[in-house]
């Protein structure tokens, strides 16, 4: 733990803020946001339901893969939507849409922070979100949320479908939309995210609204190089460590390949021993 706690002090002197993510689906906040009361009229509006297809998701699925409700009441929730708010922030002031959850190896929590926070940002009347799956070697939103089966983002890809053709629609969360990638193995996946497509694709989705956020659940940074090549894509990203697990130097290694893009904030994942008396429970 000292180990990594030092790397994130480092981290937490150049970046901004620091969410823990507790191991028993914990999780902390030690630097609330403000909530601002500006609201652009445009923006209130819903997307149109035509573009994406409607599939019925599951509360208890969610449950089970940790991703809380918006209007979750629980203190977790309640620091991810913290957490919301400290990004929205950040990314307003820079005039930035496009959000990469990053993290040094797989199984960090990467696709767990994103789900929650994509979430938590569609909850926000000023915004819509977008999960876009491009970890394609591990695809996860689909399973996540229950749509598995769905066509993937990775056809669009291809250019074998459309962006409209894949992109999903969760019941009872209006605001969210998914583009979810299909596990169709290593091969097929390689050197898809280098692509025009890809920065097009990406292009597509910030270009038609105004007040959509982007949630990209990114590959890891270390274990191949498709991080690196979606990294410029983003316009900030989301740094997440897991404790116990994700070592100093691999902390200090993906943080300086990263050095050329934002890096928002560090969420510490599996946390057990962080600031103990700050740390809250599941529903
Ligand atoms: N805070 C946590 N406590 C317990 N399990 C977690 C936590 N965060 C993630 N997990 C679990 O760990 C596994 C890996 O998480 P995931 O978000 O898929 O990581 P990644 O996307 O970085 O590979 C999943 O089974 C997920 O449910
Ligand atoms: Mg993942």
């Amino acid at each position: 733990m000292d180990k990594v706690r030092q790397a994130l002090d480092r981290a937490r002197e150049e970046r901004a803020a620091v969410t823990a993510f507790g191991a028993q689906g914990v999780l902390v906040t030690d630097e609330p946001g403000v909530v601002s009361d500006r609201i652009e009229e445009a923006e209130l509006s819903p997307p149109s339901p035509a573009l994406a297809r409607a599939f019925a998701v599951g509360a208890e699925l969610l449950e089970r893969n940790r991703v809380l409700p918006a209007d979750d009441r629980s203190d977790a929730a309640q620091a991810f939507r913290m957490l919301r708010t400290q990004v929205l922030q950040r990314m307003r002031e820079h005039g930035w849409r496009t959000l990469g959850i990053v993290s040094a190896r797989s199984l960090d929590g990467k696709t767990t922070v994103a789900a929650n926070l994509a979430v938590a940002i569609s909850a926000d009347p000023r915004h819509t979100a977008v999960l876009v799956d491009l970890d394609l070697h591990r695809p996860a939103v689909a399973r996540l949320f229950g749509a598995s089966g769905a066509e993937g983002i990775d056809e669009v890809l291809h250019e074998r479908a459309t962006l409209d053709s894949v992109m999903l629609r969760p019941t009872g969360l209006d605001r969210l939309r998914l583009l979810p990638a299909q596990d169709a193995g290593q091969r097929a996946m390689s050197g898809l995210v280098a692509r025009p497509s890809c920065e097009a694709l990406l292009a597509e989705l910030k270009g038609r609204y105004t007040n959509r956020i982007i949630v990209v659940d990114m590959p890891p940074i270390l274990d191949n190089d498709d991080a690196l090549t979606l990294a410029p894509l983003c316009d900030c990203l989301l740094f997440v460590v897991s404790e116990g697990k994700t070592s100093r130097a691999d902390v200090s290694r993906a943080l300086t390949m990263l050095r050329a893009i934002p890096v928002l904030g560090t969420v510490l994942n599996n946390c057990s021993t962080l600031a103990p008396n700050k740390t809250v429970s599941y529903g």
